[in-house]
């Protein structure tokens, strides 16, 4: 095969077999592809697109370019749950137990923040001791006694996406539903999973902002995970505002405990129970997604998921005193609190500037090397529908750097919009697809 021949063929827009995908991958993997013609081949597919055979080609060239993991010796449906990436958004945290306690092993396999958006793998880091950097011999270990594990990516796992990835990053590339399609389902297949639930996120705090391209995605997602013959089931949920209340590491850590001990965080509850619902319904442990709802409240109100995270939490090496006591860890050095400036309500949020925010307040990272602070963050009260006062908190901010949170109070008070008319609160489940 001919490198020159298959670039030019998808430029031109015409349809590559099974064998020229595979080709350029294993030979891009093995470097025997420069970066100059890769880079060339992912900017064709970008503009040109791939059909849905095409990006099944892509996503199965990635995924055996690693180790597959063979979790056939668990008898259990495994289900996990992907999300597109968002603001405040750690129902990972809360459902990963609720399934597991329901009986649905969930094997996970999660990421670090990206751009504006927090990352799991963080979030579970801010509690003292924790390990997400465990062997695919403890993630074995560790579904069949507690049926949940949420660790890193090893070198293993996927090792083509890593790579191109970081070629995608710098070629301009990534907003691509075909190779965001392959980028994630091979890391998910990768996994073990019998089924998948999907958390496709529209707004202004999401990678894609339109509905229309959010449904897109999400049907590519899931005309993927059946071509490999999983169960799956896709919700797009609103992003155009934090999810609960709390942002940043170690505060999503706090709120989510706060959840798995009976809190009603209306946003967060409702997003949480509908996709752990799934995933329990998905796992053969309800006949419905109603039933799988209630299964999941159930959990919560049972303190079976509690105990579950906490069984999670020790397996790792995390110190559950610090669970056990939510007010035993650091407090930050500076503390700001916004206010409304007048009476009336909430009408839009940038909430990518609000992701922006908790990233400059120490966060998320803006290089690679970057150290978070799990400490840093805010609390965001507006939502969008809401009534305020003059003088009602709508948001503190929290960091160690106080050269920054003069400017982030301008920011998070520029990225609210408030206005004298009544509005409507968002609907927060847009679509459910299967
Ligand atoms: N997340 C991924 O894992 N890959 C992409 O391409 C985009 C988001």
């Amino acid at each position: 095969m001919n490198v020159p021949e298959i670039i030019r063929k998808k430029r031109d827009g015409k349809k590559l077999s099974i064998e020229e995908i595979g080709f350029m991958i294993s030979n891009y993997v093995n470097k025997q592809i420069p970066d100059y013609q890769f880079a060339a081949f992912l900017m064709a597919s970008f503009i040109r697109g791939m059909d849905k055979w095409e990006t099944s080609a892509f996503t199965s060239a990635m995924l055996f370019s690693g180790k597959v993991l063979d979790l056939s010796s668990i008898s259990d449906f495994k289900v996990d749950k992907h999300s597109t990436g968002g603001v405040g958004d750690k129902t990972s945290l809360i459902l990963a137990p609720i399934a597991a306690a329901a009986g649905v092993p969930v094997p996970m396999i999660s990421g670090r923040g990206l751009g504006h958006t927090g990352g799991t793998l963080d979030k579970l880091e801010s509690i003292p001791g924790f390990r997400t950097d465990l062997s695919l011999n403890k993630y074995k270990q560790a579904l069949r006694r507690h049926k949940a594990i949420l660790i890193g990516q090893t070198k293993d796992i996927a090792p083509a996406d890593k790579l191109i990835y970081a070629l995608r990053d710098v070629t301009g590339t990534i907003e691509s539903i075909p190779l965001i399609t392959g980028s994630i389902m091979s890391k998910k297949l990768a996994e073990g999973i019998d089924g998948l639930v999907l958390d496709v996120k529209t707004g202004s705090g999401a990678f894609m902002r339109t509905l229309k391209g959010s449904v897109e995605l999400a049907q590519s997602l899931i005309e993927t995970t059946k071509s490999f013959n999983k169960k799956v089931m896709a919700f797009i949920t609103d992003m155009n505002q934090p999810l609960g209340n709390y942002i940043g590491n170690w505060l999503e850590v706090y709120e989510s405990v706060k959840v798995l001990e009976g809190d009603e965080v209306e946003d967060l509850n409702e997003v949480t129970h509908n996709l752990s619902g799934a995933m329990i319904y998905l796992g053969g442990k309800a006949k419905s997604l109603k039933e799988g709802i209630s299964v999941s409240k159930e959990m919560i109100r049972s303190g079976k998921a509690y105990d579950k995270f906490k069984e999670i939490v020790e397996f790792q090496g995390g110190d559950f005193s610090y669970i056990n006591d939510l007010n035993k860890y650091k407090k930050p050095k500076y503390r700001l609190e916004i206010h409304a400036p007048s009476s009336g309500y909430v009408k839009m949020i940038d909430n990518y500037e609000i992701g922006m925010s908790a990233l400059e307040l120490g966060a998320g990272r803006k290089t690679k090397e970057d150290r978070i602070d799990p400490k840093a963050g805010l609390i965001f009260y507006a939502k969008i529908g809401q009534r305020y006062k003059k003088n009602d908190l709508l948001a503190e901010l929290f960091t160690d750097n106080k050269r920054v949170i003069e400017l982030i109070e301008k920011r998070v008070i520029n990225a609210i919009t408030l206005s004298k008319e009544k509005v409507n609160k968002p609907k927060l489940i847009k679509k459910i697809i299967k």
